[in-house]
């Protein structure tokens, strides 16, 4: 069924499609982790339950695929491309800050500093996906100045 689709459609009509799947499972994404977060610091258990657990990774799987997939309708080499090079920089740094802030950091308190470190770097990767621009919502502030 959706094989024969995929033949009579050019490529490139997938885009807006895809582009709108990406920026959905991104927002899935990012609410899943807030909520998990805030569940960690309140100590609900079922922020770390094995269901949600999976439900994350399988969020994040396919939002990369989606990203995968737009690189290549684009035609575009990720790291040739300023804003895409630091929106992938960036989601290291927000993998990491998540981890400490779920699992790795020792206390409460850290565990809340990496948190809102996370929401923050994840807020920051929005805008510069949004402006297409490596400063992100900075180069707005810089053109006000
Ligand atoms: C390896 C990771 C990622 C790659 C390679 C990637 C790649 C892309 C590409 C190629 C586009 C289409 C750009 C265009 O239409 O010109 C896009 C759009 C977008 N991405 Fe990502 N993405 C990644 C991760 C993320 C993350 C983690 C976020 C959010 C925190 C995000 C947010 C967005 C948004 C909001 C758009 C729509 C921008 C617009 O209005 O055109 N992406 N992404």
């Amino acid at each position: 069924m959706v094989l024969p689709l995929l033949l009579v459609m050019n490529l490139i009509d997938l885009y807006p499609t895809v582009r709108l799947l990406h920026i959905g499972l991104v927002l899935c994404s990012g609410a899943l982790f807030a909520a998990r977060g805030m569940g960690v610091l309140i100590g609900a258990q079922w922020s770390m339950a094995l269901s949600v657990r999976r439900l994350s990774y399988a969020i994040d799987t396919a939002l990369l695929c989606a990203a995968v997939l737009l690189l290549y309708i684009l035609a575009l080499n990720p790291f040739a491309v300023a804003w895409l090079a630091t929106k992938i920089g960036l989601l290291l740094v927000y993998i990491v800050l998540g981890t400490l802030a779920l699992k790795r950091a020792r206390t409460a308190r850290l565990r809340a500093a990496f948190f809102v470190a996370a929401i923050l770097c994840f807020t920051f990767m929005l805008t510069v996906a949004v402006t297409h621009h490596p400063l992100g919502i900075g180069v707005n502030l810089l053109s006000t100045l």
